[in-house]
C-alpha cells in the first residue's frame, strides 16, 4: 500500500486528478464528506488530506510515503525528503513587496514583515541587507499599510492581494511551484512503485506543457 498526503483544496484535487489519471483511482476520495482518509486496496493506495503547509511533516517522518509540497514549504523548513518532480502546478512567486512609494536607501535597519522567516533571512544575507524581522501568520499585506513593516516577503500569484492593498512587487525571490516528494526510507523499500508513478505523473506533467 502506497501512502500519499494530499494537500487539502484546490491544488490537492487537481493533484488527485493526476494521480487517478496515473492509475491511483479512489473514487470516495470525490464524495463530499469530512472523512481525510481514503483508500482503494485494488490500486494500493491510501490517500490524506492534510494542511498543505503540514504534508511535508507526514512526508518528512514517514506517515506518508510521497505527498505534494509547495516549494516555499520545502525552502523555509527544508525538510528532510526527496524531491521526485516539478508538478507545474501551483505556481506562483516569492517576492519583495512593499508600498509604491517605499525606496530602500539602505540607511536604516529594513522591517520585514513575513511568514517565510527563513526564506527572507537567507535572501537578504545573500544581498548583505541588514534587516528586523517580523513573523506573522497571515495577511502579512497589512504590516506596511499599518507602518508595523517596510516591506513584505510573500507569496504573489495574481497578484490581486497587492493591488487591492496599494502594495506592489519590488523584487522577485523565486518561482514557486508544486513539488511531488517522497520519504527516504519509502524510496528505498517501494523503490519500484514510486518510480513508476513518478514516470507517470512526469508523463503528463510533459503532455501539459
Ligand atoms: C497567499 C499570500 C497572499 C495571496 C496572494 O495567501 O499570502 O496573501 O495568497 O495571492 P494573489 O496574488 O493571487 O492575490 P493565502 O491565501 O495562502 O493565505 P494567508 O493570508 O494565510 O497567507
Amino acid at each position: 500500500m502506497l501512502n500519499i498526503a494530499l494537500p487539502k483544496g484546490r491544488l490537492g484535487e487537481k493533484v488527485y486528478a493526476m494521480f487517478a489519471e496515473a492509475g491511483y483511482e479512489c473514487p470516495s476520495l470525490l464524495e463530499p464528506s469530512r472523512k481525510l482518509i481514503f483508500e482503494n486496496p485494488e490500486a494500493g493506495v491510501r490517500y490524506f488530506w492534510v494542511k498543505p503547509s503540514d504534508v511535508a511533516i507526514y512526508v518528512e517522518r514517514g506517515a506518508a510515503d510521497i505527498g505534494v509540497a509547495g516549494k516555499d514549504i520545502l525552502l523555509e523548513y527544508r525538510p528532510d525528503v526527496f524531491e521526485l518532480l516539478d508538478l507545474n502546478l501551483g505556481k506562483c512567486r516569492m517576492a519583495v513587496a512593499a508600498k509604491s512609494d517605499f525606496y530602500d536607501d539602505g540607511s536604516r535597519t529594513l522591517r520585514v514583515a513575513t511568514k517565510f522567516t527563513n526564506i527572507a533571512a537567507r535572501y537578504y544575507a545573500s544581498k548583505c541587507r541588514e534587516i528586523d524581522i517580523i513573523k506573522l501568520n497571515g495577511s502579512i499585506e497589512i504590516a506596511p499599510i499599518l507602518g508595523l513593516s517596510d516591506v513584505i516577503v510573500d507569496i504573489v500569484e495574481t497578484g490581486k492581494t497587492l493591488v487591492e492593498n496599494d502594495l506592489e512587487v519590488k523584487e522577485t525571490i523565486l518561482p514557486i511551484s508544486a513539488r511531488l516528494i517522497c520519504n527516504k526510507a519509502a524510496f528505498r523499500f517501494k523503490t519500484a512503485e514510486i518510480e513508476k508513478i513518478t514516470s507517470y505523473m512526469k508523463a503528463q506533467v510533459e503532455t501539459h506543457d
